[in-house]
């Protein structure tokens, strides 16, 4: 059987810049509330006119860029994505006609923060069988659109951008996936939500009025979930690769809370010098902001050769995650 290596990584966020003094004029906050409960100190935002399949079609040309393959080259490209251009069609159609990748087979895929790590799984058995040559895997969200600018509890956390990754089949050792752990629990869906706007729910003016249709949190139990999850997603990674942390040389986690980050950090022992963290920059980026902190910590030269790379996921559903990366 094949393994499955990461032949490049690619990133692209908004240029807009909207900083927690920026949201101050919008809600009743302030930079030192965001960023002492956050570490986020800004994100960004799509211009007018500005789409999920732009922000992808840009990270996704860096990616290809990166790993030498040419859009007609692409046997699949996986989209995860929690703001879909479009009811219809899938968001990985837009960026498919984007890109020219006219041979690939192309869907998105929905798991909140943690469509990446699900998107690389899924790519992972393909490849790895032998079945497909190229995959790309892009998260992209444009949070900023679903978001109640009434609600200064949500919408000072979330920014937008695009992350992406091809994928092929190796021999060797070098930039492969080692290994994925995915895991759901839907009994706790309605603790991070868009409860109205689907097939299911009544689409009222009252529902409107509510905010219903924008993401609704209960952020004190999502935190705590959080924390527990992808603690105990690294550890299940580790004990199946025999690793323990001081293997581990670079941490990536989901980028929603640097506080998170640092609950885990302190549960593992990990240590804070091993952890990617660019929340400051970009907020959460949900589907985005693992293949966004990857490429950076690629770019910036973080991971190097020979590393060992953590990732860890989590997000609405709950479905979170981990994965291995022998870089
Ligand atoms: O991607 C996965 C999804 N999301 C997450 O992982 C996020 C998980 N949750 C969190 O990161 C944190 O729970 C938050 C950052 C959302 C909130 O932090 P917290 O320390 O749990 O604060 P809290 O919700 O308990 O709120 C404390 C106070 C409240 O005031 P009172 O009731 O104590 O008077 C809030 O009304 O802070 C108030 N507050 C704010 N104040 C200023 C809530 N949001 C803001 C705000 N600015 N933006």
């Amino acid at each position: 059987m094949k393994k499955t290596k990461i032949l490049g990584t690619g990133s692209y966020v908004p240029k807009k810049v909207l900083t927690n003094e920026d949201l101050s004029r919008i809600v009743d906050t302030d930079n030192e509330w965001i960023y002492s409960r956050t570490g986020i100190k800004e994100r960004r935002m799509v211009a007018e006119g500005e789409t999920g399949s732009d922000l992808a079609y840009h990270s996704s040309l860096k990616a290809m860029e990166a790993a030498h393959t040419a859009a007609d080259q692409l046997d699949m490209i996986i989209v995860a994505t929690l703001t879909p251009e479009k009811r219809l069609p899938a968001t990985a159609c837009l960026l498919q006609d984007k890109l020219k990748a006219k041979n690939a087979c192309v869907y998105d895929i929905n798991v909140a923060c943690s469509g990446f790590v699900y998107g690389l799984s899924i790519a992972d058995q393909y490849i790895k069988t032998e079945s497909m040559n190229r995959i790309l895997v892009v998260g992209t969200e444009v949070m900023t659109k679903i978001l109640n600018w009434k609600d200064r509890s949500t919408c000072v956390l979330f920014g937008d951008g695009s992350g992406a990754a091809v994928l092929g089949p190796t021999d060797q050792s070098e930039r492969v996936l080692l290994s994925t752990h995915l895991f759901s629990n839907g009994s706790l869906y309605h603790l991070l939500e868009i409860p109205a706007g689907g097939t299911g729910t009544e689409w009222t003016p009252d529902a409107f009025e509510r905010g219903d249709h924008l993401v609704k949190m209960k952020g004190k139990e999502v935190f705590r979930e959080a924390v527990e999850s992808m603690s105990s997603a690294c550890e299940i990674a580790l004990q199946k690769a025999n690793l323990t942390i001081p293997d581990i040389d670079v941490f990536i986690p989901h980028q929603a809370n640097s506080r998170i980050i640092y609950a885990i950090a302190k549960r593992l022992h990990f240590p804070e010098e091993k952890i990617f963290i660019n929340v400051d920059k970009y907020g959460n980026t949900s589907g985005a902001s693992i293949p966004i902190a990857l490429d950076e910590a690629v770019r910036q030269g973080k991971i190097k050769s020979g590393h060992k790379v953590l990732i860890a996921t989590f997000g609405a559903g709950f479905a979170w995650g981990s994965a291995l990366i022998q870089w």
